[in-house]
């Protein structure tokens, strides 16, 4: 089948859509599709996603899907599956499964590649693979010819997009269907059967760009424009502590500048799945070229030593207050109100609070005790021992020095203000400068930034 037949059964809905990786991108993504009318079918390699998925078991953050979900199931044009199915309709593969920073085993496209494979596997001349996971350096350009090694001719019997995408989770601003998308296309035909899957995602609000290199650098870019800002506040919070100025204050002002200036906030700094790690596609392409993309370079080290900044400033306060080195991290995913917890700041305070051999506890409303060797291995972290405070009650509190709090989420957020207004411990230490000072309260409040 040529690629206008495709387009023709398309405009017919005469398809199908096989998505790979129901996890943050690809669910609600499946759902979006499923709910504009198109045959779905949502693959992931974990049974035990595709299990809870079947008996309706969504996740905390994607509770707001739920009723479209349940919609679509009834309706039967969400499928789940651990396997793509082979049919005589064109199928459309979209690629969502995770790219994490590599090791010497793992290449960070490796997922890519195996869904890729697993797709052609029951694939056809005619049909389309759209990309949307995070890669660099190339990759696209690599599938491309996987897919040739196939038989087929990328522009011609076979499609080929890329658009990355953007999905910020929990941000209700912006979100799958208002945010604009980049998108490389193989050819013009793919281009307009993109644009009518998108209809449904985000009214194919899609600027078309002419290379692979350019998408793929585009999003490794905003990515990078991301990591250096959150460094860029992080250390002038640090500078702040030492001027006795408080960084918020600094912020606001600076954003009343109508032009040239977008504010960041403090932090105990960038984590989750993309931030850290999508601006490495930069380091690593400059260095193929004998080039150091320092800016970068300096970013990841600025974030690395943040969580380090902080362990020091509450154990000097600790010492200065004469109280025991114990300490309570509150918050352990990477952003406030996700249960994510991927390269998180808050497993590193309090990996470097075990090293420092405090006591250390840890609490986060969506942590899972039956997860901790996935967070750990998430964190790139071994053999971290800290006590699970599952009820964050007075008890919980009791001989801890200190309350460290990494992450607001909603769900905490009364109970944190209850704790330093009832100043029921006696030092909070607030990485997110969130905390407003009470005079009434006795207990101590630390922050980055002043
Ligand atoms: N999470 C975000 O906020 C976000 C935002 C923008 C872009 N991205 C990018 O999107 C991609 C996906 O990220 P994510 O956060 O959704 O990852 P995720 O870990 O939440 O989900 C990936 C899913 O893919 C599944 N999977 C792995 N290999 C598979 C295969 N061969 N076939 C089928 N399923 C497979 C996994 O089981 C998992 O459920 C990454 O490249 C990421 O950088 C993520």
């Amino acid at each position: 089948m040529k690629l206008d037949t495709t387009l023709e059964k398309v405009k017919l809905n005469s398809f199908e859509v096989e998505i790979f990786g129901l996890g943050y991108v690809g669910f609600p993504l499946a759902v979006r599709l499923a709910s504009g009318g198109l045959n779905v079918r949502g693959v992931d390699i974990n049974p035990e996603r595709i299990r809870r998925l079947e008996n309706d078991e969504l996740l905390d953050s994607e509770l707001h899907l739920k009723n479209e979900y349940m919609h679509c199931r009834k309706n039967n044009n969400l499928e789940l599956s651990t396997e793509p199915k082979k049919i005589e309709k064109p199928k459309i593969g979209i690629i969502c499964v995770h790219t994490p920073i590599p090791d010497e085993n793992t290449p960070s496209n490796k997922f890519v590649k195996d869904a890729i494979e697993n797709f052609l596997e029951t694939s056809k001349a005619g049909d389309i693979i759209i990309l949307e996971s995070s890669v660099g350096g190339g990759t696209t350009e690599e599938m491309q010819k996987l897919v040739e090694s196939r038989g087929y001719k990328i522009g011609q019997d076979y499609g080929f997009c890329f658009c990355p995408e953007r999905i910020d989770p929990q941000n209700k601003k912006w979100h799958l269907e208002n945010i604009p998308r980049i998108i490389y296309c193989s050819d013009d035909t793919s281009y307009k059967i993109s644009e009518r899957i998108y209809k449904n995602v985000n009214k194919a609000h899609l600027l078309r760009v002419e290379s692979p290199k350019i998408a793929e650098v585009v999003k490794s870019y905003e990515n990078a424009f991301r990591l250096v800002n959150i460094s860029l506040v992080n250390e002038l919070a640090i500078l702040c502590d030492k001027l006795g100025i408080k960084v918020i204050d600094v912020i606001k002002a600076a954003a009343t500048k109508p032009f040239g200036f977008m504010p960041f906030y403090p932090s105990a700094g960038a984590g989750g799945h993309c931030i850290p790690k999508d601006p490495r596609f930069l380091l690593d392409a400059a260095k193929k070229y004998d080039l150091k993309f320092s800016t970068i370079e300096n970013a990841l080290q600025i974030n690395f030593q943040v969580p380090k900044y902080i362990c020091n400033s509450i154990e000097r306060t600790l010492e200065k207050l004469n109280l025991k080195k114990s300490v309570l991290v509150c918050g352990l995913t990477y952003k406030p109100d996700v249960e994510d917890m991927r390269d998180s700041p808050g497993f590193k305070i309090l990996n470097e609070f075990k090293k420092r051999n405090f006591k250390i506890l840890a609490y986060d409303p969506y942590f899972k005790k039956e997860l901790l060797g996935k967070y750990l291995k998430e964190n790139y972290i071994e053999g971290l021992d800290f006590e699970q405070i599952t009820d964050f009650n007075d008890a919980s509190l009791k001989n801890i020095s200190c309350l460290c709090v990494v992450q607001h989420h909603t769900k905490t957020k009364f109970r944190l203000m209850e704790i330093y207004e009832k100043s029921l411990i006696p030092f909070i230490y607030d990485c997110q400068s969130q905390i407003e000072k009470k005079p009434e309260s006795k207990t101590f409040l630390g922050s980055l930034g002043g």
